[in-house]
């Protein structure tokens, strides 16, 4: 019998499968599974192995040697943000992913991070003379930034390789523009994604390099998802915002070296990305109270962000009243609508809901529910929520509970001369 030399992998959770389906069996996603060549062995098995001829060993930690006694060394990335996102700083030998959709400005802060610390920036999407523009723009050291045009996994192993222990530091800028010779499929496709990346991981590890490699997040999951990386590197950033807002959000989905619930918040200036002040954190125009607004303060890691949340509640001609949420979670969405319903009593069966939140910021905090039932009911009522700020987990049968940081977001809303508002159940915002 002929071995099997294709699986179908699903380009938003990475899971793989022996047979094309419509709907991924292990995230849900539709359409997702692309066929690519089987790697023979999973791709966090070690491959190598078989170089070594024979069954691998077990070995006893006691018999291990390691060498300077756990002390793993730290690149600090002279950036604050960047520091704090990742906890203390860049982990020497580390892969970082760095993911976000096109625009947002991951190649500009890359290009930050490599002009501070110095090291290698792996070009594949723009030319050298294009980054060098940037490097001197942006007012950068250009001493040691160095740039290697390339799209070839086997040219940048034969680099990195022959130059050895010169930079501590590598972005690849993209990995859906670098592809390998071994791999069918043209560049950017899942195969050629994975089987690259597999590739520099390996490289990254062999030669104690700190590398970022940026993967572009596409709605439509057609090029493959960072997703389907997650589980082959050591850490995983998302950069996040509005490309027409000035705000910036970092955020860590994964690390193997520290935390994950601090974020980096930047600007976008004509100077690149810089710092943010806490008075660049209040989202809300400061006309006063509207009719289908509400005011709420969001924790962005351990930092209050002040947000206006939007509601637009008009009736519905359509067979299925539309619901559209943007910036809130199409779950916890639908699911504050039904509560709006039952326990204040809106008939929305027959209203489409709309809602959004200021800034482009994406809502990952319970503590805006009450807000967000706030601003669909004053959009329903059509009068202004008046007396402030809007704090609260709602439950499903409508109380209201208080979130974490409360102190902090009370704090923040006193310091911007409002008041937060306390109540037990939604029915007392009638
Ligand atoms: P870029 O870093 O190229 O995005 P990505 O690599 O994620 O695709 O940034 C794109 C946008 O950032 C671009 O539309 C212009 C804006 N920008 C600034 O506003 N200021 C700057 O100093 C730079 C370099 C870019
Ligand atoms: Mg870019």
């Amino acid at each position: 019998m002929k071995k099997k030399e294709t699986v179908f992998v699903c380009s938003n959770c990475g899971n793989e499968f022996g047979k094309w389906m419509g709907q991924c069996s292990a995230c849900g996603e539709w359409n997702s599974l692309k066929e690519v060549k089987s790697l023979g062995k999973p791709i966090n098995g070690n491959r190598a192995g078989k170089n070594f001829g024979g069954p691998r060993e077990v070995k006893k930690v006691a018999d291990i040697e390691t060498k300077n006694e756990g002390f793993i060394n730290i690149i600090s990335t002279e950036i604050k943000e960047f520091d704090r996102v990742l906890g203390k700083g860049i982990v020497q030998g580390s892969v970082t992913l760095f993911a976000g959709e096109p625009g947002i400005g991951k190649s500009t802060l890359l290009t930050q991070l490599v002009g501070k610390v110095g090291g290698l920036y792996i070009a594949g999407e723009e030319s050298a003379e294009q980054i060098a523009i940037r490097v001197k723009r942006l007012g950068l050291k250009a001493e040691n930034f160095d740039i290697f045009e390339s799209n070839s996994v086997e040219e940048i192993e034969e680099y990195l390789n022959r130059v050895n222990n010169l930079y501590k530091i590598v972005v690849v800028d993209s990995i859906q523009v670098v592809g390998c010779e071994n791999v069918n499929g043209v560049i950017g496709s899942v195969g050629q994604i994975r089987e690259s990346t597999f590739r520099l991981v390996q490289l990254a590890k062999k030669l104690k390099v700190a590398m970022f490699i940026v993967g572009h997040v596409t709605k439509d999951g057609d090029i493959a998802g960072p997703k389907l990386l997650e589980h082959m590197v050591d850490t995983v950033l998302y950069f996040e915002g509005e490309k027409n807002g000035e705000l910036r959000i970092l955020r860590v989905n994964k690390n193997r070296f520290g935390p994950t619930d601090e974020v980096g918040i930047f600007k976008m200036t004509e100077k690149g990305l810089s710092d943010v002040s806490q008075a660049d954190l209040n989202l809300v125009s400061g006309e006063g109270e509207k009719v289908g607004s509400a005011v709420t303060v969001l924790m962005e890691g351990t930092r209050p962000v002040m947000v206006e949340i939007q509601a637009l509640i008009v009736e519905s001609f359509a067979p299925m009243p539309r619901r559209v949420f943007a910036g809130v979670d199409f779950n916890r969405g639908q699911l504050l609508t039904a509560i709006g319903q039952k326990s204040l009593g809106m008939p929305l069966y027959k209203y489409d809901v709309f809602i959004s939140v200021t800034g482009g910021i994406k809502v990952d905090d319970t503590g805006a529910d009450l807000a967000i039932l706030a601003a669909m009911w004053s959009s329903y009522k059509e009068k202004p929520m008046v007396g402030g700020v809007f704090v609260g987990e709602v439950s499903l049968l409508g109380e209201v509970r208080k979130v974490k940081f409360w102190e902090k977001r009370k704090k923040e809303t006193e310091a911007m001369g409002k008041k937060l508002i306390e109540i037990k159940n939604v029915k007392e915002l009638k």
